[in-house]
Formats: C-alpha cells, structure tokens, sequence
C-alpha cells in the first residue's frame, strides 16, 4: 500500500516536472522568435522596423507563377549550367541604364557637381528620379529628368515609390544593365564597364556592395521549402549598386508596376532591402558581394589613394562629417573642391575644359 503510494507521488512528481519544462522550453521559444522576427539590419537599413507581417499567400503563388515560368525556360542543354554558351560581350557607356535618385532640396547643390563632372560623360544614359518640376533642373536634363511624383519626404514609402519608377523606366528602356546611385555618389564610368564586362547582361547579375557582414534574417518569412528562416544579402543604396537585365525581368512578379510598391509594404523594408529580398530572397540568385563601390557611411580617407581610381563608385560625408571625404592630390584644394569629385574627375578626364593644366584631346 505504502509502496503504491510513493510510486504514485514519484508518477505525480515527474509528469508535473515534464509540464514545467514544456511550458518553459514553450515560453523561450516564443521570446526566441519574437526577438529574431525583427528583422535584423542596420545602417541603412536601421529605419525603425515593424515586425514583417506578410501576406504569404500572395508572394508563394508569384513565386510557384515563376518557379513554373523558370522550369519552362531552362537552357535546352538541361544541364543547370545553361549559361556556359554565353560569350563575354564588349560592353559600352550606351548599354548602361543609371538611374541617379535625388530629391527637391538637393537638385542645387548636389545635382549640379555630378552634371558637372560624371554625368557629363553618360548624359544619354543617366536618368534622375526626383520629387519636384523644378524648371532650372528642366531645362537642363530635358527629358533625363524624371519627376516620380512621389512625396518628398525621407521615408520608406518615398524611397520605395523612386525605385519603383526608376525599375519601370528601366525595363522599357532597351538598356543591358540597371545600375542605381544616390545623388552623392561619384560614378567611374570605365571602372564599372570594367566590372561589369565580366559578366553577361543575360546572366543573372546582382553586384554591390553588402551595408552587413551578415544577411539580413527573418523568421517569419520561411524559405519556400519551409527548411528554416529566410537570410538575404542586400546591396546598399547608398553605394550604388547594378542589375543585369536579364535579371531584372525575372523580377517583375514583385518589382514592376507598382508591384515593389506592395512587395516593400508586405516586407517592411527600405527600398535597398526590398531589392535583396527579391533577388536573394524569392530568386534564390546570389549576390555578387564588391568592395569597389562606396557610401558616405563608410569611412572613405582609408580608401588607398593608389586604388582610388579603380573604384565604381565614391562618396562624401555630408555637412555633418566633412572631413569624410577620398584622400586625392588632386588639382583642387579642399577648399575649392570639398567633395573631392572634381579632383578626381580631373585625374580621370584631364581633357575636361575646367580641370587646370587641362590636355586637349589630341586632335587626330
Ligand atoms: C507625374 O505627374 C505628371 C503630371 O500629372 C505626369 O505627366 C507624369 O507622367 C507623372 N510621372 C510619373 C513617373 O508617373
């Protein structure tokens, strides 16, 4: 009888224990998810972000729309290596799309030094996305001015709205490449023709630079096969950063008309991460990591002045941190040239009328 009862109470004992350890290891769990499905990002990503609440069924019936478009269109060869046949291309200024995205209050001081400087070689191919009908900007990139009608204000809505235009523009233009710049950023023309000869337009291509040393990560949002939380890398805005074209078609499910609108909104995140997202995210195609492209949140006196001019793109920090700028001997002193651009546009195009000491082109 005594037995049977301590046998009970030890029964009793233990299933109570089980309980407990159940509901405990349930309540870590819960906190462990909650804390992770804040998306994991920052600097340019470091907006404050609501907690992702997607509408899974809308973004997994586009994603099976192009798994079934993607399966119907593989090489003939079956392989899964079907771009071996794709040959390097020569590639030239007139294949580039640049979208450069500027807003109202920088159109003078911003705009002006790159129309003078980089645009000036790539007028045909440079667009800029801004937010007003600024008639002294009008008059000076005609149609290459593209007013997005999208508010003014700094905010993820605003951002997204931009990228959506400029990937819309994109797509009706017959250009091979996207390449998207902030309005601080300096574009060596013949280093990214450099760059992105490597590779074929076909080919899916995603080249920038990573604002993370990690991928972003959300738990809410599984891969497809439901094998663990999504991770993605994304270029950062600030840098600059291109898209083939053949890639940027496969991107239209969420990306073209007003679709990036909604696939940002489903997300909850800034127009770079949305980029990332789709590509690494819903594509599965990998992001070609560069250093060669720069952010004013970098710190951009390490850049080697040696190296200087191989970079796709350069920087400078804004009022705040005017010391943040490239470290060039350049025909500028810092007083007449506080970006640094022109110095440098000078060192690669001593030809231009403005640079002292400038060169003639040879007249042939
Ligand atoms: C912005 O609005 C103007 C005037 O309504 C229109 O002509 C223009 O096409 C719009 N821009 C875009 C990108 O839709």
């Amino acid at each position: 009888m005594k037995t049977t009862y301590i046998g009970h109470s030890k029964v009793c004992f233990l299933v109570s224990l089980f309980l407990c350890a159940t509901v405990l290891l349930n309540i870590s769990w819960r906190q462990r998810d909650s804390s992770q499905s804040l998306l994991q990002c920052n600097s340019t990503c470091s907006h404050k972000y609501l907690k992702p609440k997607l509408k899974e069924a809308h973004l997994t019936d586009q994603h099976k729309k192009w798994e079934t478009f993607r399966l119907n269109t593989k090489p003939a060869s079956g392989t899964g290596q079907g771009y071996k046949h794709f040959v390097k291309e020569p590639l030239q200024i007139k294949d580039l799309f640049i979208a450069v995205k500027t807003t109202k209050k920088y159109h003078r001081n911003r705009l002006n030094l790159l129309m003078q400087t980089w645009i000036s070689r790539a007028k045909e191919q440079t667009f800029i996305f801004t937010d007003w009908e600024d008639q002294e900007l009008r008059q000076k990139a005609g149609d290459h001015m593209v007013n997005t009608n999208c508010s003014a204000v700094h905010t993820r809505q605003a951002l997204c709205c931009k990228m959506a235009v400029e990937y819309d523009k994109f797509v009706l233009s017959d250009k091979k490449w996207f390449c998207h710049l902030d309005d601080d950023n300096y574009l060596n023309l013949p280093a990214l023709l450099d760059l992105l000869s490597a590779f074929s337009h076909n080919t899916d291509v995603y080249v920038g630079r990573p604002s993370l040393d990690h991928p972003v990560e959300t738990v809410d949002r599984m891969k497809s096969d439901g094998s663990g939380p999504l991770k993605f890398w994304f270029a950062t805005g600030g840098a600059g950063f291109c898209i083939s074209r053949g890639l940027a078609l496969k991107m239209s499910p969420w990306a073209s008309m007003g679709n990036f609108i909604s696939t940002a909104e489903k997300v909850r995140l800034p127009d770079d991460c949305t980029i990332g997202y789709i590509i690494e995210g819903m594509l599965e195609v990998k992001m070609q990591h560069s250093t060669l492209f720069h952010s004013h949140l970098e710190n951009l006196q390490r850049l080697p002045p040696k190296s200087l001019l191989k970079q796709v793109t350069l920087s400078y920090g804004g009022p705040d941190n005017k010391w943040n700028v490239v470290r060039v001997s350049g025909a500028f002193s810092l007083a007449d040239d506080p970006t640094r651009f022109k110095s440098v546009h000078c060192l690669l195009y001593s030809d231009t009328d403005w640079c002292p000491n400038h060169k003639h082109k040879p007249s042939a």
